[in-house]
């Protein structure tokens, strides 16, 4: 069985790895990574300056899903960049997010990771939804070229870009129009959700305190959306352009659909938050029995084949 895909240039053992988010933030988080079956590992987004990140509670789980509204708390660029050999593992890419505070601070801190070599790529997050007083950026189509257009001008790795789900074809086509032209490697989606509410009816409270209680929603109850931005994207994106599938993959089978919906290769984000790296050994074997039950010997074998009904 042949799981290995190629991704912006860079190969990886199979197609399944963590979602920037959840445990991909603290030294040990990188470590548990790096020693887990994950085939790359990915950090969570950086900012310049470290940052705590928004008030606790700031993540919960419910039936379904998760909310979160974490606020950005990482590191900083520069701790990252120290940080990288030491989770270097041979055969295991390691890729960079990027999520300047403002388009100066993307562009600099994309500066910045590219004159590393210990990192293979870099996702630059058009969509964290959890800023306040900060719009997502991917639901601004004119400042998304821009920016775009400046990081991939100064980016020396391959460039990928995360987005915000989408769910209005027009809206689909103004973000193609603009990746198509645009010089990028690959794109990630999709991001939370945002802005969702979850209330605990007997304590008559939301889940989690920043926001009012509105955070993104990740998880199972996202997986039709994650689904669809893969699916639509993959029919209006050039095929130099590859898609990391994400959103509610908790099973070989979840990751089977994205990749017939289109998808190169995917990210897990809630079921990692709730599982540990554990689960990345899982859920490739449940793949390759998938794959093995339905006779297929390789992921481009039903790669974007999805048939409808
Ligand atoms: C955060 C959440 C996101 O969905 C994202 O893309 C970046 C940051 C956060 O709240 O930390």
């Amino acid at each position: 069985m042949n799981l290995s895909v190629e991704l912006a240039g860079v190969i990886l053992k199979h197609p399944i790895y963590n979602a920037s988010g959840p445990l991909c933030t603290t030294p040990q988080d990188l470590e548990g990574l790096a020693n887990s079956q994950s085939s790359a590992v990915l950090t969570k987004s950086c900012t310049i300056l470290p940052r705590e990140g928004n008030p606790t509670p700031r993540y919960a789980d419910f039936e379904g899903g998760s909310i979160n509204s974490m606020g950005l708390p990482n590191l900083g660029v520069d701790t990252y960049l120290k940080i990288l050999p030491s989770i270097k593992v041979p055969g295991k890419p390691v890729f960079v997010s990027s999520s300047g505070m403002s388009f100066e601070d993307q562009v600099e801190i994309v500066t910045r990771l590219s004159m590393s070599a210990e990192l293979q790529a870099i996702e630059l997050n058009l969509s964290c939804p959890n800023l306040v007083g900060k719009p997502q950026i991917g639901y601004d189509f004119d400042q998304s070229q821009k920016l775009i257009h400046a990081a991939s001008k100064v980016c020396k790795h391959p460039l990928g870009v995360k987005l915000p789900p989408y769910f209005d074809f027009s809206h689909f086509q103004s973000m193609a129009d603009i990746l198509n032209e645009a010089d990028i490697q690959y794109i990630t989606c999709i991001n939370s959700p945002g802005n969702g509410l979850v209330i605990d009816a007997e304590t008559e409270t939301t889940l989690i305190r920043p926001k009012n209680g509105f955070g993104g929603i990740g998880g199972p109850i996202i997986k039709p959306f994650g689904l669809s931005n893969v699916c639509k994207f993959r029919e209006l994106l050039d095929p130099g352009i590859q898609i990391v599938g994400v959103g509610g993959i908790e099973t070989g089978m979840d990751v089977f659909e994205y990749i017939l919906a289109g998808a190169d290769a995917v990210q897990v984000g809630t079921a990692y938050m709730q599982q540990g790296p554990e689960i990345f050994e899982r859920l490739v074997r449940e793949l390759t029995q998938v794959m093995t039950r339905k006779g297929y010997a390789s992921l481009s074998q039903f790669r974007g084949k999805l048939k409808v009904a």
